[in-house]
This record gives structure tokens, sequence and C-alpha cells, in this order.
């Protein structure tokens, strides 16, 4: 449902968002389809609605440098880019910190995090309503265009969004510029609102990477993937020994040296959810990981992509 953008509809954004729920909102670059960061079901929910086959990491969404700050470590040449950029159409992308809340669904299971600090007052009131970091694509289903309208969500994605707060078109209309910095130069992942000029006012060295993250050459490109150290096994019918297993549903096998189901009652939304930080902990105990098949399906899709890239070899 289409509502203007006013104290109360922000309230109501806010009041979804900590429950759980998804909500589009407008940012200056685009529309965004958010839900609660650190909730790895909220999340899951967004890649759901999105109908994306994969999981790609999301950028991150709060009010103030401060609140980046409790989320991810920053190199001094971020600092500087955040201090002449935000609020804006700057994302940074940083180590995580330890302690970080950030849902790993959200970042696919990346020890980085993208975060930015949206100057849209709409933007800004929902995430202060919410009181979370908020996680936020483009508000598109995967495959068209980001939206830059109310009625271009609704369109794009229908039922899947019960709240779309509407404040007019939005200011910039392409994305955020994505930053990953490395000492004196600043890497553009994608490039967006903020310009490689003015970029350059503040970086000494300015590359732009080849193959944007969003539409990667091949998908080595993308050094973005979660890799466990552990190798990997799909489709398992049957456990070797010392293998730990990844289970889903009651596709269970016998003989594993340890098991984790993804969703015992065999949820693909709570198999996504669960997806990365069962990967991580099998991983930390184990050298070698048996998965069983997960069904090709709606979120199936997402995990199964995830799993083979995972398990490909290097
Ligand atoms: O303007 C925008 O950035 C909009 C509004 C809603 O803020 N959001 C947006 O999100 O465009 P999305 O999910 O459609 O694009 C996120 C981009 C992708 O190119 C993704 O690969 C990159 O950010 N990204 C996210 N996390 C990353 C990470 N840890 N390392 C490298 N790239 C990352
Ligand atoms: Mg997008």
């Amino acid at each position: 449902m289409i509502v203007p953008a006013s104290p109360d509809s922000i309230r109501q954004a806010g009041d979804a968002l900590r429950a759980g729920r998804l909500v589009a909102f407008p940012t200056e670059t685009v529309y965004g389809l958010g839900a609660d960061a650190t909730s790895n079901s909220a999340v899951a929910a967004i890649f759901d609605a999105k109908r994306r086959p994969s999981f790609n990491p999301l950028i991150i969404h709060v009010t103030s440098i401060e609140a980046a700050r409790e989320l991810v470590a920053f190199d001094p040449l971020s600092d500087q880019l955040a201090a002449r950029f935000w609020p804006g159409a700057l994302t940074l992308v940083l180590p995580r910190r330890k302690d970080s809340p950030v849902s790993l669904l959200a970042s696919a299971g990346l020890e980085t995090i993208a975060i930015r600090v949206p100057a849209h007052e709409t933007a800004r009131a929902i995430i202060e309503a919410a009181g979370v970091p908020v996680a936020a694509p483009s508000a598109n289903a995967s495959g068209s265009v980001s939206p830059t309208r109310a009625e271009h969500v609704a369109q794009s994605l229908g039922d899947a969004v019960e709240i779309i707060v509407d404040a007019g078109p939005c200011p910039v209309g392409v994305e955020s510029t994505v930053v990953s910095c490395k000492g004196a130069t600043a890497i553009v992942l994608r490039p967006g609102g903020i310009t490689v000029e003015e970029l350059r006012t503040v970086a000494a060295t300015v590359e732009v990477a080849t193959g944007s993250t969003d539409a990667p050459a091949s998908p080595g490109m993308l050094e973005s993937h979660y890799a466990p150290a552990a190798a990997l096994r799909l489709d398992a019918a049957s456990m070797d020994a010392g293998e730990a297993l990844l289970s889903f549903g009651d596709r269970s096998l016998p003989g594993g040296a340890e098991e984790l189901n993804l969703s015992p009652r065999g949820d693909l939304r709570e198999a996504a959810a669960n997806l990365f930080a069962f990967l991580r902990e099998l991983d930390s105990r184990h050298d070698r990981i048996a998965v069983v098949p997960i069904p090709p399906e709606g979120l199936g899709l997402a995990i199964n992509d995830r799993l083979s890239r995972a398990a490909a070899p290097r």
C-alpha cells in the first residue's frame, strides 16, 4: 500500500521495521526496500520479495557517522570521505566490527559491510523511528531498473511489500556510489550519485573497478563472496567419514560428525536466514562439510547459488 510520508506513516514504518517486516521508502538516490539489518529473517524477506536468484550483499543505512562507527571500522580515507559526503549518495565498504549486530545474510557472509548515511529526510526519519540499522537494496524486483517513484515500487514488487512510503520522486535518481578504500586510493566498485571528480577532491587517487559489482563481467570478478575454509560437497546423498552435515527439512543423513539443519520445517526463508551463520559455525569446527540437496525454487535458487560458489575449487 502506498502511503504519503507523514508523522503517522513514518511511525508506522518504524514500527513495522522493528517488528521484522518490510518497508519501502524514498532516499535521495532511489527507493529502498528496507528491513531490520540486525535480523537474519527480516533480511531473508528482502531477498524473497526481490526474487533475487542470488544473495548480493546489501547496503546498511544509518543516520550518522557515529551510528556507523558502532557497526564498522573506519580507515583514515573513509573517514574523510564520510565527513565530506555524508549524509549523501556515497556508500563505503568497511570491515565489520567483531561486535557488529548486522545480520550475516545482509552482508552475504562477508567480513565487510557496505554502509551509508542517506540525506533524504523521510529516509532519515524512518530509520530514526525504527531505532535499528536498516538494510535496503533498491526496491525493485531482480533484473528490473531501480525505482525513483513510489508507483515504480508498487509496479515492481506489488504485494510483497506492505508499506510503501511516498515522498515523490527521488532527487538524485541513480544509486549511491559504492567505494572501498585502500590506503590513499578510493576504489569505485559501483559508479553512482557522487562522481569520480567529486571523490578526487578528497582522495589522492581514485580508481574505477572494471566490471561493477552490480554487473560483474564474470562471476569471478566479484571478489565479494564468502568462501569457507572447509571443503564443501553439495547434493550429498550419504556421508563420508569425518564430514559435518548441513541439512534441510527432513533431508537428514546418518553418520555425520555434526549436523546443523537450515530449517527443520523445510522453510526456505528460514534456511536463507540461517545459511551464512550455520556455514561459519561448521567451518569453524570441521574441514569438510556435506550439504543435502536444497530445493531449487524460491529462495532455494539463491541458497544454491551461494553454496555452489562456496564449493567452487580455489
Ligand atoms: O542508492 C543506493 O545505494 C540504494 C538506496 C536504497 O540506498 N541501494 C542500493 O542497494 O542500490 P543494492 O542492494 O541494490 O546495491 C548494493 C550494492 C551492490 O552493487 C553490492 O554488490 C554492493 O552494494 N555491496 C554491498 N555490500 C558490499 C560489500 N560488502 N562489498 C562490496 N560490495 C558490496
Ligand atoms: Mg539494485
